[in-house]
């Protein structure tokens, strides 16, 4: 059939369907810079199956790509592995349109899925460990609770070796390549890192349990289908490597200093403690916030060993943007970390102290009190910053154990 979008093969009879968001540029406060996909897939067992939909602005693409394959009248079962909105926003309209016989989901799922869209008894309960037949092939279930919501499941087709991911394993990435061996590696692993630090980091504890869990079931994972991003077939080891390297968050000699500045002096300090980082053999990655999104402060903390903050003091409180981007790094959890505060101050000077409290509360082992000038850093005042580099560089060193 003539359609505007394409289905793309990746089994002998499954299809990816989804849809690519190529204007997408936030993803609930991580910057998506180049954009993201939706994807959904078509498995045409006897009882032909549609895993997960897409956002819902998206619903007419995912119509026109199955209807690329196949009428889509003739889907029997809908699976839906996750309920957040960039999955299931288009799921009422498509049950309108296919009206499929059974639409799966977790028992999470369906509660989810019913307070979003009231679906009543539309929806059936697929438990962890269940297999559901499609006649000639069959879906086996894993549930994956809070990867990256308390419903989300994997499921996997034995028959052709795909496991349908949902969001483990995916990444903010508009492509009009499919497979992830086709497109820039240095790309991929960086908007794979990206999302792993902006969405799975503060679940590494139950990545790695997962990890274990699909170890153990002895699947043969040949293809690795996410929700969003590539799909993986040639490296289908690599990213689970990468995700049990990521997961364990091992300190590195790396130190993130991000700062936000007012009249240069808390700039002209971050400066100077990067150079004093870099001469204790510390690789700092400086970040100022007039350029640098939160999202890619997470992005660099992820293997980093040291978190160190910067901020002046403005009205007695950290600079706006400091609190923001702490806010967000807070909620991520980042583990394993050493930090410290510094910054300019003019009079009260208490905004260091509020971002070393905001440390100890994420966890961060401070290694050396807030380090603060008046007004403005003379070259006495930038060697003692540089100093406090230094210092900082070799607690790093012995806490990453280099
Ligand atoms: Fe891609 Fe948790 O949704």
């Amino acid at each position: 059939m003539s359609t505007a979008f394409r289905a793309m093969q990746i089994g002998e009879r499954t299809f990816w369907v989804g849809a690519i968001d190529w204007g997408l540029r936030d993803f609930h406060g991580y910057a998506t810079s180049r954009g993201s996909t939706y994807n959904a897939y078509l498995v045409l067992g006897d009882k032909v199956t549609l895993i997960d939909t897409v956002k819902a602005p998206f619903r007419d693409e995912l119509l026109s790509r199955i209807r690329s394959v196949i009428d889509p009248s003739r889907i029997d079962y809908i699976v839906s592995n996750h309920a957040e909105m960039d999955h299931s926003g288009s799921l009422p309209y498509i049950i309108e349109a296919v009206k499929p016989e059974r639409v799966f989901a977790s028992p999470m799922g369906v509660t989810a899925l019913n307070s979003h869209f009231d679906l009543g008894e539309q929806l059936t309960a697929l438990k962890d460990g269940e297999t559901l037949s499609l006649g000639n092939m069959s879906l086996a279930v894993l549930e994956t609770r809070m990867l990256h919501w308390p419903d989300s499941m994997m499921t996997f087709l034995p028959d052709e070796g795909i496991l349908f991911s949902q969001d483990g394993f995916g990444m903010h990435l508009a492509t009009s390549r499919l497979f992830a061996d086709e497109i820039d590696p240095w790309v991929v692993e960086h908007e794979g890192i990206k999302y792993y630090a902006n969405i799975l980091m503060p679940l590494s504890r139950i990545v790695e349990k997962a990890l274990d869990r699909v170890r153990q079931t002895g699947w043969s994972i040949r293809i690795i289908a996410p929700d969003h991003g590539p799909v993986w077939r040639q490296d289908v080891g690599t990213v689970m490597g990468w995700y049990q390297k990521w997961a364990a968050q091992k300190p590195t000699m790396k130190a993130v200093v991000f700062f936000d500045t007012m009249w240069n002096s808390t700039a002209l300090m971050a400066r100077a403690i990067a150079e004093g980082l870099t001469g204790g053999g510390a690789l700092p990655k400086v970040m100022p916030l007039s350029g640098s999104h939160r999202s890619d402060v997470a992005t660099a903390l992820l293997d980093a060993g040291a978190l160190i903050v910067g901020t002046p003091t403005i009205n007695s409180n950290m600079f706006p943007t400091v609190s923001d981007t702490l806010t967000y790094l807070k909620g991520l959890k980042p583990a394993n970390k050493i930090g410290a505060a510094f910054g300019s101050f003019g009079w009260s000077g208490e905004a260091a102290g509020h971002v070393e409290t905001i440390l100890k509360d994420m966890g961060v082992e401070i290694s050396e009190p807030p380090f603060r000038v008046k007004y403005v850093p003379g070259p006495e005042e930038l060697a003692r910053c540089r100093e406090f580099g230094g210092r900082l560089a070799a607690s790093l060193k012995e806490h990453a154990g280099a």
